[in-house]
């Protein structure tokens, strides 16, 4: 019975744990460090807007992460000349889809349909292939048509894949990384740039999030205020019914 009782409580998380693939890791972003999405913002315009757009942002609206206009057009702005523009990718879509095979697709809202915890993955895991058209492959996203935009950073790597044994049960592969050459950054240093880069991402996606939380709580408290009032007003009318 208490087997029967085990099995039922884990069954999930196996099931899921199989069916997931190479295990995700906790993006660590924070929409709220300002410091990390100004970095981001840095880090996508230098190595990701040559291909991506994140076509529903605009330039100026970076103020509110704590930038000024001079700090965006010196820092931010390669592809634009006014800061009302949007964040649009100069890669026309029909060249790219002949270079890649596949448009890179706008990043609006990517950390949506994907999450922040496979964006912060798949942006750490890209290895070497010699078996693809870019000489790179993903352990997130098999075969991705996508080279590895971060590469000077990170360094080059290889990627073993174990296979669980047959019949073992417990179905994970197992993976081992292999350094091939050294970036410019420590492995810390590059986790960091990329959980800026999610976070930044992450805020694209949805721009008025941090705003929306603070109108909700204010909203919150006039409803406490008013609630107050209602209820004195409520004993007042009824204190001669008895
Ligand atoms: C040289 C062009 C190029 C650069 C530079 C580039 N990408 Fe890509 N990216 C692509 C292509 C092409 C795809 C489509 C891959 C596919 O569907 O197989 C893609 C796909 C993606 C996806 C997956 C989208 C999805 O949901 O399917 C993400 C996320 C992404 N890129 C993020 C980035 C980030 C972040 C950077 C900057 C560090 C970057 N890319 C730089 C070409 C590029």
């Amino acid at each position: 019975m208490k087997r029967l009782l085990l099995a039922l409580v884990f069954a999930p998380s196996l099931a899921a744990a199989a069916e997931a693939g190479f295990p995700l890791d906790r993006s660590p972003s924070d929409p709220r460090d300002l410091v990390s999405l100004q970095s981001g913002a840095r880090t996508f315009a230098n190595y990701c807007e040559g291909c991506h757009g994140v076509q529903y942002l605009r330039y100026n609206r970076l103020e509110e992460l704590g930038l000024n206009e001079g700090e965006i057009r010196d820092n931010l702005m390669f592809f634009a000349d006014k800061v009302g523009e949007t964040m649009k990718t100069v890669m026309p879509a029909k060249e790219a889809k002949t270079w890649f095979g596949v448009a890179p697709p706008d990043l609006s809202l990517v950390a949506r349909s994907r999450g922040a915890d496979w964006l912060y993955t798949y942006l750490r895991t890209f290895y070497r292939d010699s078996k693809t058209m870019t000489g790179w492959n993903n352990a997130v996203f098999p075969n991705v048509a996508m080279p590895h935009a971060l590469w000077t950073l990170q360094g080059e790597r290889a990627l073993e894949v174990e296979e669980p044994k047959e019949g073992e049960g417990a179905g994970r592969p197992e993976y081992r990384w292999k350094e091939l050459s050294k970036g410019t950054l420590t492995q810390v240093e590059y986790d960091a740039l990329v959980r800026d880069l999610v976070n930044f991402l992450v805020y694209a996606g949805e721009p008025a999030a941090t705003t929306r939380r603070e109108i909700g709580i204010v909203a919150l408290f006039v409803l406490g205020v008013v609630f107050i009032f209602a209820w004195l007003v409520k004993r007042n009318f009824w204190k001669d019914v008895k």
